[in-house]
C-alpha cells in the first residue's frame, strides 16, 4: 500500500498514529507530496480528484480517501480494535468528528492567513474558524474527558492529532488556558510512542 503523505497534515497524522498503534507502520510506503487549495501541486488528482491527502493506494480496489475512510479500512484490515462496538462506537465517532472539525478549521485558518494572497485575506473569517475551535474545545472539556480517558480509540487519536496541530501552527492562541483537564489528558496522550513517532517537525 502507498500513502500519499505530508508530515504537517493532522489528517495524515491520524493514519500514521493508527499504523503505529497497530504495529504496522512498515505495511505502508510513504509517498511525500505537497499542495494546497490554490494548487494541488504533487498531490495525485488522478487518485483523489479532490486534491487532498491522505490518500491510500492499495491493490485490488480504488484509492481510498478521506482520513476517516482510510482509518476505518486500516482498522478492519489490521484488526486494530480502534473502533469499539456500539454503543461506545457512537461516542468514538462523534469525538473523531470533533477532532477532525478542529483540525479542519485550524488548517483553513493557516491557509487563509499564509496561502491566500495578502489582499484577499480575511482576519474576520479566520476568527470565525477559531470560534468553532473554541466551542469544540469547551465541549471536550465539559463532556468528553471520561471517554478520552478510556481505552485508546480513533476518537482519542483524532483529538490528539488536532491538538498537536494547534501547537504546531497556532501556538500563539494558548488553547490550554481555558481547558485544564484537556491539557492534562493531552500531556499524557502526546507521550504515547505512536504520537512521538509522528510529531511534525518545527
Ligand atoms: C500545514 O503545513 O500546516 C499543512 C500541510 C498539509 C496539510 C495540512 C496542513
Amino acid at each position: 500500500m502507498k500513502l500519499y503523505h505530508a508530515p504537517a497534515s493532522p489528517f495524515v497524522r491520524k493514519v500514521m498514529v493508527l499504523l503505529h498503534e497497530a504495529g504496522a507502520a512498515d505495511r505502508v510506503a510513504l509517498v511525500p507530496v505537497s499542495g494546497n487549495p490554490l494548487d494541488p501541486g504533487t498531490i495525485p488528482v488522478d487518485r483523489n480528484p479532490l486534491g487532498k491527502i491522505p490518500a491510500l493506494e492499495r491493490e485490488g480496489g480504488p484509492t481510498l480517501y478521506d482520513s476517516r475512510v482510510i482509518t476505518r479500512y486500516l482498522d478492519d484490515l489490521l484488526q486494530a480494535g480502534l473502533y469499539p462496538a456500539a454503543p461506545r462506537l457512537w461516542d468514538t465517532l462523534v469525538i473523531e468528528a470533533t477532532g477532525d472539525g478542529i483540525a479542519e478549521a485550524a488548517v483553513l485558518m493557516r491557509y487563509e492567513m499564509h496561502v491566500r494572497p495578502q489582499p484577499s485575506r480575511s482576519p474576520d473569517w479566520a476568527e470565525a474558524q477559531w470560534r468553532k475551535i473554541a466551542r469544540a474545545l469547551a465541549a471536550l472539556e465539559e463532556r468528553w474527558i471520561s471517554h478520552l480517558s478510556g481505552p485508546v480509540d480513533m476518537g482519542q487519536i483524532a483529538i490528539g492529532c488536532a491538538l498537536g496541530y494547534l501547537d504546531f501552527r497556532h501556538a500563539d492562541r494558548d488553547w490550554r488556558g481555558a481547558h485544564p483537564t484537556l491539557t492534562g489528558w493531552f500531556a499524557s496522550f502526546a507521550a504515547r510512542p505512536a504520537m512521538q513517532a509522528t510529531a511534525p517537525d518545527a
